[in-house]
This record gives structure tokens, sequence and C-alpha cells, in this order.
């Protein structure tokens, strides 16, 4: 059973899914009313909830574990398996405080002691990738306005949604570092919305210019798998870098490729 703890944590709302108001999960008087009834080919094999993604830190799982702890005592339920679902921050920014995921560890097991559970399940998605993975993008045009400079990249919203989604931060870097007097710049997408933007108000050196490349760090996460064709744009595509191996795993798509499916 998946249940809504009501945990409110610390990220933005749009990723928060563990609030009453949030549409996951069951709320703990629907799942004791669950609990009661018999089924003739389900069985309750154990609990699961998710509290949301990029948490900082460890309190709001021991919150959550003490409160499925407390439900499963109240109603005589001893489950298998507790998947605590995954959330696990990673630093976007270089001063992003993330607690340890070793403290994670330390912490959780010890709460989980004397639980006799058989399983515990983890979903741990951007932890693994989010930090793996770059978006390199092509400077198409620098607009220098009154009050305001821009870079326009040929990566947009359709390729990394997350600064437009969620408002979310990507250190953004030339691929090769120039000196020079820095200047602060938004950093655009070519898509005719003014929420396409990967990074606003980063400093990069004066004489950035048409053909240079950027490159946009923390991509491997939410970063292809939420990627588009909005706007009739071909999706990017994928390279794996392995020591110095160097393979294309998706290929750069077609217009064929993406008209096809279209009948009329
Ligand atoms: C049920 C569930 N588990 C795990 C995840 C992975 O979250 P994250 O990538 O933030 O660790 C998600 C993300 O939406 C989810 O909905």
């Amino acid at each position: 059973m998946r249940l809504n703890l009501d945990i409110d944590i610390d990220t933005h709302h749009y990723i928060k899914t563990s609030k009453s108001e949030n549409k996951f999960g069951i709320d703990l008087d629907f799942a004791k009313r669950i609990l009661k009834k018999k089924f003739n080919f389900v069985e309750i094999k154990g609990i699961h909830f998710h509290l949301g993604s990029q948490i900082k830190e460890v309190s709001p799982y021991i919150k959550a574990i003490e409160k499925v702890k407390e439900f499963c005592r109240k109603n005589k339920f001893q489950p298998e398996i507790l998947d605590i679902g995954g959330g696990f921050g990673i630093p976007y920014n270089i001063e992003d405080k993330i607690q340890p995921i070793e403290e994670f560890g330390r912490k959780i097991t010890e709460e989980l002691k004397n639980f006799n559970l058989k399983t515990v399940i983890l979903e741990p998605g951007r932890f693994i990738v989010g930090n793996s993975g770059v978006l390199i993008t092509k400077v198409l045009y620098v607009k220098k306005k009154k009050g305001k400079n821009f870079i326009i990249v040929d990566a947009g919203m359709n390729d990394l949604i997350r600064p437009s989604l969620y408002e979310s931060f990507h250190l953004i870097y030339p691929l090769c570092l120039k000196e020079g007097r820095k200047i602060k710049f938004d950093v655009v997408g070519p898509i005719c919305e003014t929420g396409d933007y990967l990074g606003k108000d980063r400093e990069f050196p004066e004489g950035i210019k048409r053909g240079d490349f950027l490159v946009v760090m923390s991509a491997g996460a939410y970063g292809f798998s939420m990627s588009s064709n909005y706007n009739t744009r071909l999706r990017t595509p994928e390279v794996i870098v392995k020591d110095k191996e160097i393979k294309m795993i998706r290929k750069r798509e077609t217009y064929s490729y993406l008209f096809e499916p279209e009948k009329i």
C-alpha cells in the first residue's frame, strides 16, 4: 500500500508527493480500512512511501518511518516489505548543502532496527544519474540589450525542462574555459516562450560568441527523459563516455522520424 503520510519536505512544490493535498498514495484512515477488509485475491505485503524529490536531509525519512511504525503497531500489521521511495538529493550548485548519503544510510538503518522487515526497497533515480550527465549546446547568437544580455543556444526547454518547470538551477560553463572580463548573461533557448531558459544572470567571458559550446551540468536525471518534440524540435543524440571510450547510444532524430506517425 502506498501511504500518503502528510509529510512536508523542503523542495519545490511540484516535486513534493507526500502532503495530504498531493495526488499520491492513500491516507492512513483509508489504509486502516483496507487492512480490516478480507480480500480473496490480494494479500497486503508491505508499505510504500515516496516523499518527493531532491530531499537534502534524512529527517523527513525518519519522520515517515516513525509514522509507518506507529500505523503498523496501532493496526497490528507486520509488513514484510517497506519501500522508502527515492528522492535523495544531489548538489546542483557548488554551495548546495546535502547531508552525505552515508548519513542517510546510517540513520535509516538505525530507525529500521527491530521492525522485523524482510525487505527494504529504495528507488534512487536522480541520485545515481543526475550528476553523471551533461547537456552540451552550441551558441547560436549573443544579444546585448540595454540592461540585459542573452546567450541564445541551440538547446531549449524541450531538451531540459527543469529550469522552466521547477525554476531549478543548473551550473553552466563554456566548454573551453576562456580568460577575460566576465559579464552577466541569461542563457536562453531558441523556442518562442519567455520561459525557455537554462540559466539566469550567469557570468561568462565577454567575448563569448556564436559557435562556442556551453555545458549545462547535472542534466543526467530528468533531462532527456523529460525531453519532447515541442516546437517541432528534434531530440538530441545521447553519447556515453566510459573511460576513454565514446559511444553514441541514441542517434539524433530526423524530421522523417518525427512526421512518420502523422497520417493525414
Ligand atoms: C515513486 C517514485 N520513486 C522514485 C522516484 C525517483 O525520485 P528521485 O529521482 O528524486 O530520486 C520518483 C520520482 O518521481 C517516484 O515517483
